[in-house]
């Protein structure tokens, strides 16, 4: 155990005691901070912004940007709230309304913070999508979600524009950066530095239940699910960002996610700037040199991190990290997959503090297990549920805590924490499944200690969890089915010493085709076009058949359990599922 905070760093700390901030834990804290009462207006939007700036703040830097050929920007929450305004009024003038789904299709260029921020002022819904999407992955979530509009750039236009005829209710595509451009029917541009910055909009008067962002996220079964979040997640998300990442107003704050998942919105960008914090984005890959350099000119004090990275960081040994001045580093904090200790170990001797797991999901809109600044980590444990959040390891039997600690159970939360979701896109069986004997089942397993420290033991279900990213066994299955070698096929996740998990899938072919390296690379690119780099199957292993129960359901837990050298089972038993 690391229990080397100070009793000095204990108290400068947001949260100051665990224990104390347990006692007698109201959201009405962050509401009163914020100003907010409950039933007036809540628009996320106007918070991160017009709040911020009638604090005092609006010179002050909101946004310091680098882009990956080295050009750089800085916007502050003047600048954030007058160009934001500014899109939002185009929006609202190409016709656009409250409630209808406006994409976000985007790399990390200041465009998608600031149209984020103008979509929501609007009253429209936020749906941000992750830039390597191939087409499929775009169509499917934009078709489900009715998507009206998609903001994009010059660059995945073309991707746009191939699957547009699929999509009855997209009405307009605006390009953000489309000078030289020949834009087509329904096709805008949308240039923010020569658009006139707009003191006034009527922002559109939200309440805590309003839907904000929709987040779409992989499950075991069907396509990603869409999870629908609303303006009152502020109040979580405003909070968690000050006592879990300890967000402090001097503070240089980086989060290396990008906002097509959740990490890259709740805390790439709702959580900093509602506390009116500076943040720092590098729109740019990895790479250990370029990450250590970036750090070091922006003077990043807060770090918000994943254990994918920090595995690639350490590759390349502390040394790398030693050659740079990371003195402004004060507090790191990880998340999307277990931390391993050898990661906690390593960034002690790397940077001097060790990195705080914290963990949650698409679907809780904020951060609901965690280790906080000022209580001691254990390395490899997830922490302690956040104060306003009733976590338990369930019995799966039972669906009751587990009475004694160290026993395996599924990790279930107490509806009604404000950032929950509200429900899954078109599909509340989904969301109903969620729920059982008056619980929110994560579908993660863990145990609990007798300190009440929680441990991750793995998923409950087949989804595949690479680098941090999820992505489900069915999207990649149905891509390999459409490539005309394939008969049948299976997605599972193959253990990675960097990325946790990888995509393996087992092919079985259609008659007339022989298995080979080049077919394997063939079917690997088809995937990696359709989908994304992620969802692309690392390796491809072709069978004759694949195993089934009796109802013709694909085992992928039969196929899975051998790559992590687990025993499979009794089959007789699995064949009758
Ligand atoms: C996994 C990302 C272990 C878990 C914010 C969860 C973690 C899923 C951790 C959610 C952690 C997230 N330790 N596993 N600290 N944090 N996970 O929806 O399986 O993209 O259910 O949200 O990532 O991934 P999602």
């Amino acid at each position: 155990m690391y229990a080397t905070e100070t009793l000095e760093e204990k108290r400068l700390c947001n949260i100051g005691s665990y224990e104390e901030r347990l006692r007698g834990f109201d959201w009405a804290i962050a509401e009163k901070e914020m100003g907010w009462g409950r039933g007036d207006p809540l628009n996320i939007g106007w918070n991160l912004t017009d709040r911020i700036c009638r604090l005092g703040l609006a010179k002050k830097p909101a946004l310091l940007w680098e882009g990956s050929d080295g050009r750089e920007r800085t916007y502050t929450f003047g600048d954030l709230r007058l160009l934001s305004n500014a899109v939002a009024a185009v929006l609202s003038r190409l016709g656009l309304e409250p409630s209808e789904r406006v994409c976000l299709f985007l790399d990390r260029v200041p465009e998608l913070y600031i149209a984020f921020i103008g979509i929501l002022k609007m009253g429209a819904i936020v749906q941000p999508l992750f830039s390597a999407f191939g087409e499929e992955s775009l169509s499917t979530r934009l078709l489900d979600a009715g998507t009206a509009a998609v903001v994009t750039q010059k660059k995945h236009l073309p991707k746009v524009r191939r699957i547009r005829a699929q999509l009855p209710a997209l009405r307009t595509v605006v390009v953000v950066d489309a000078e030289g451009l020949a834009l087509k029917d329904g096709e805008v541009a949308l240039d923010l530095d020569s658009e006139p910055r707009l003191e006034r909009f009527p922002i559109f008067p939200a309440t805590a239940e309003t839907p904000s962002v929709l987040h779409y996220t992989s499950g075991t079964t069907g396509q990603p699910k869409g999870a629908q979040h609303v303006h009152g997640s502020l109040v979580s998300q405003y909070l968690t960002a000050r006592w879990v990442l300890d967000l402090k107003s001097d503070d240089v704050y980086w989060c290396n996610a990008d906002p097509g998942w959740v990490t890259g919105t709740s805390y790439g960008i709702i959580g900093p700037w509602s506390n009116g914090i500076t943040q720092a984005v590098l729109d740019s890959g990895f790479g250990a040199d370029r990450w250590y350099g970036f750090i070091e000119r922006r003077g990043i004090s807060v770090w918000y991190s994943a254990p994918t990275a920090i595995r690639l960081l350490m590759r390349d040994g502390p040394q790398a990290a030693k050659r740079h001045d990371l003195s402004s580093l004060r507090h790191l904090a990880s998340v999307g997959e277990p931390l391993n200790p050898e990661a906690v170990h390593w960034s002690r001797e790397a940077f001097g503090l060790p990195f705080h797991d914290t963990y949650w999901q698409t679907e809780t809109g904020c951060i609901v297990i965690s280790n906080y600044p000022g209580m001691p980590v254990k390395p490899g444990s997830m922490g302690k549920p956040f104060p306003g959040i009733a976590a338990a390891v369930l019995d799966p039997a039972t669906f009751e805590p587990h009475r004694e600690p160290g026993r395996v159970g599924v990790i279930g939360l107490r509806p009604g924490w404000p950032s929950m979701l509200r429900g899954y896109w078109n599909n509340p069986d989904g969301y109903a499944k969620k729920f059982t004997n008056g619980w929110y089942l994560t579908g993660d397993r863990a145990t609990v200690d007798a300190d009440g420290y929680f441990w991750f033991v793995g998923r409950d279900d087949d989804v595949i969890n690479t680098g941090g990213h999820l992505v489900g066994p069915f999207e990649v299955e149905s891509a390999l089915l459409e490539h005309p070698a394939v008969a049948e096929s299976a997605a599972v996740a193959k253990p990675d010493p960097v990325n946790m998990e990888v995509v393996k899938a087992f092919v079985a072919l259609k008659p007339g085709f022989t298995p080979g390296p080049d077919l394997e690379l063939e079917i690997m690119n088809f995937v990696r076009k359709r989908l994304s780099p992620i969802a692309m199957p690392q390796e491809i292993a072709f069978v004759a058949s694949l195993p089934r129960n009796r109802s013709g359901k694909i085992l992928r837990r039969v196929l899975r359990a051998p790559e992590w050298g687990e025993p499979i089972g009794d089959i007789s038993t699995l064949m009758e599922d």
